[in-house]
């Protein structure tokens, strides 16, 4: 029997920057299993998939976060000590504060500025020759998502800000010196952050209610404590940054409505397949590849023994790709959506399980905002032609995004 499944031999961190998105695909599904184990960063780590993969991922009876995303990471895609790395009550409480950010209200309102943001930009963008959409985006939704917050961003300032979130967002996993810019692009943007926190406090910007700035300035942890200014910044660039990261969908579904027949029509026609089609995109296109934990203690699953403190690794992507929960997963079909039942476990792109209780992402609707304000506005309101270019996307490089983002010219507002 080849239970339990694992790989022999040689730590496999150079293969999972090799095989990117397809690393735990190729070991869990080519067999149909929900565990593999291997040898990641010198320890000994279980890949989890599927369905029941997911589910054993998000049991906070046997995981848990402390200790389990790396320090690389954590110095520049997310900070340290932030949310994400939290458990128990102390992660409870401040779940409920980034859950309170998403009210229906401020969800309509963070799909009109979208809207508006649009607006400008095509009006830009029709003077230009050519623009990169990738990059049109970054500083795009830098804007839309500093109004959102309510943070005060100059004109003059959005470059400069927009390139080093690009840095936190694609530049963490690098090695070399793009790692180094990446670490150094949050030391800036913390201390930007943390400014603007402490103005707030101090009564020197005037900040709304319900915005994150205001709700992470003002927030008090379980002893009635404010939070730490930098802890505070760290908090608000967790909803800047992954907003701003939003972008990498948008390019994902522009080519979708390049690459499929069909679909800008169809997205163009209805707002249910608007949604769909974002959905859709979601599950599609590969962004988050894994996600960490540790085991709380020693138990047996499916006949793999973990033990305390193991490292475990779920598989985003492949979750989205698995043919045991899609039906044709390697088809653009947006059409799947219509009658989906809203699993906690199949639909991961962006976590799975409970918003109160587990990880999952509480910018899931906020994502879907932007998703639709951008892709309605596109195939209603932009016209534009596709010079030569390479749209193609590697699912051996981490993060993955279409060669030479999305390169387009003659654009026309209509
Ligand atoms: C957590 C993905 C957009 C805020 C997560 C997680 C993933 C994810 C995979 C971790 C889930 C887990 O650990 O179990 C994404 C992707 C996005 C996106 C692919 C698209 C760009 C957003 C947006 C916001 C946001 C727009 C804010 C408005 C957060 C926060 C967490 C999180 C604060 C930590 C939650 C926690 O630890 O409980 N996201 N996200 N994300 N996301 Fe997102």
């Amino acid at each position: 029997s080849y239970f339990p499944a694992k790989d022999k031999g040689p730590d496999r961190s150079l293969g999972i920057l090799k095989d990117g998105y397809n690393f735990a695909r190729k070991r869990l599904q080519k067999q149909h299993l929900d565990v593999y184990e291997t040898k990641l960063l010198g320890e000994r780590a279980a890949l989890l998939g599927g369905e029941k993969g997911a589910e054993l991922f998000y049991d906070n009876d046997k995981m848990k976060r402390g200790g389990a995303m790396p320090a690389f990471i954590l110095k520049t895609l997310f900070g340290e000590n932030g949310i994400q790395t939290m458990d128990g009550n102390p992660f409870e409480h401040r779940k409920r504060l980034f859950l309170s950010l998403m009210t229906p209200e401020a969800l309509d309102r963070l799909f009109q500025i979208t809207v508006e943001h649009w607006e400008r930009a095509s009006e830009v963008w029709e003077k230009k020759r050519k623009v990169v959409l990738y990059n049109e985006m970054l500083t795009l939704l830098m804007k839309v998502s500093c109004e959102w917050a309510g943070v005060p961003l100059k004109d003059k300032e959005v470059k400069k800000r927009a390139d080093d979130f690009a840095l936190m967002i694609d530049g963490f996993g690098s090695i070399g010196p793009k790692h180094l810019q990446s670490r150094k692009a949050r030391q800036r943007s913390e201390q930007w952050f943390e400014n603007l926190i402490l103005d707030v406090r101090e009564g020197k910007l005037e900040a709304q209610e319900g915005t994150a700035i205001f709700e992470m300035a003002m927030h008090r942890d379980l002893n009635g404590k404010h939070l730490d200014a930098r802890m505070a910044a760290i908090e608000l660039l967790n909803i800047v940054r992954p907003t701003v990261a939003v972008s990498k969908f948008i390019t994902f579904g522009a080519l979708a409505m390049e690459e499929f027949p069909g679909e800008k029509e169809k997205v163009a026609g209805s707002e249910d397949y608007l949604y769909y089609f974002a959905q859709e995109v979601r599950r599609f296109y590969p962004f988050v590849p894994y996600l960490p934990a540790r085991t709380k203690k020693e138990f047996a699953w499916q006949g793999y023994n973990f033990s305390e403190g193991q490292l475990v690794l779920i598989d985003v992507y492949g979750n989205n790709h698995d043919p045991r929960i899609w039906e044709e997963p390697e088809t653009f079909n947006p059409e799947r959506f219509r009658n989906w039942n809203g699993g906690l476990f199949d639909l991961i792109p962006q976590g799975g399980g409970d918003y109160e209780k587990n990880h999952r992402c509480p910018g899931e609707w906020s994502t879907l905002e932007i998703l639709k304000a951008s892709f309605q506005y596109m195939a209603q309101h932009l016209e534009y032609k596709l010079p030569k270019q390479d749209l193609s996307y590697s699912l051996n490089k981490m993060p993955a995004l279409p060669k030479d983002g999305f390169i387009m010219k003659s654009v026309k507002k209509k």
